[in-house]
């Protein structure tokens, strides 16, 4: 399947560059997540391809790239909709509901985990520890906003709240 090559335009640069300059200069490859999460910021997810052009522009090995974005799955390897729903199943949420939440999103919404809606609206996917085990469930909401506590109606609530959000 061929793809087309990413291209780096001049304002992602700027901001990587903005981001290298915090390192020594031998250290740039220091600047590898931050580069990723201004890709993402910019198209939503990280591409194979702006993946390669990162390594190219920090003068890194490829692989050493993919490693970084596959071991955080705060990155996305992938298209996803406008509201993203990572749902923790670790021990601690799974002993207090938390693969059920997950299970009531996945069938409320109509989709397979990491799965996105067909109007694009949600990806809903499990996660690793947010580190709030004490709140289960728990999840966040587009990487940002932790939600606790989230009961069936609590998430179905939430899914109301961010359609109507959606639509305005
Ligand atoms: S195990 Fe779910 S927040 Fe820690």
């Amino acid at each position: 399947m061929s793809s087309t090559p990413y291209q780096l335009s001049d304002a992602t640069r700027a901001r990587f560059d903005r981001e290298v300059a915090k390192y020594p200069a031998e250290q740039r490859q220091s600047a590898v997540m931050a580069c990723l999460s201004i890709v993402q910021q910019e198209q939503g997810h990280v591409s194979r391809e702006s993946e390669d052009a990162i390594a190219a522009y920090l003068g890194m090995p490829a692989i050493a790239v993919y490693e970084v974005t596959t071991f955080y799955n705060m990155y996305n390897q992938r298209p996803v909709g406008k509201f993203k729903l990572n749902v923790c199943t670790n021990l601690p949420c799974q002993l207090r509901d938390g693969q059920k939440a997950l299970d009531h999103l996945l069938n409320k919404l109509g989709v397979e985990d990491g799965g996105t809606t067909a109007d694009g609206l949600f990806t809903v996917q499990k996660c690793e520890c947010l580190g709030a085990c004490a709140d289960a469930p728990v999840m966040l909401v587009n990487d940002r906003q932790m939600c606790s506590f989230m009961s069936h109606e609590r998430l179905d609530d939430l899914v109301d709240t961010l359609k109507a959000h959606a639509k305005n």
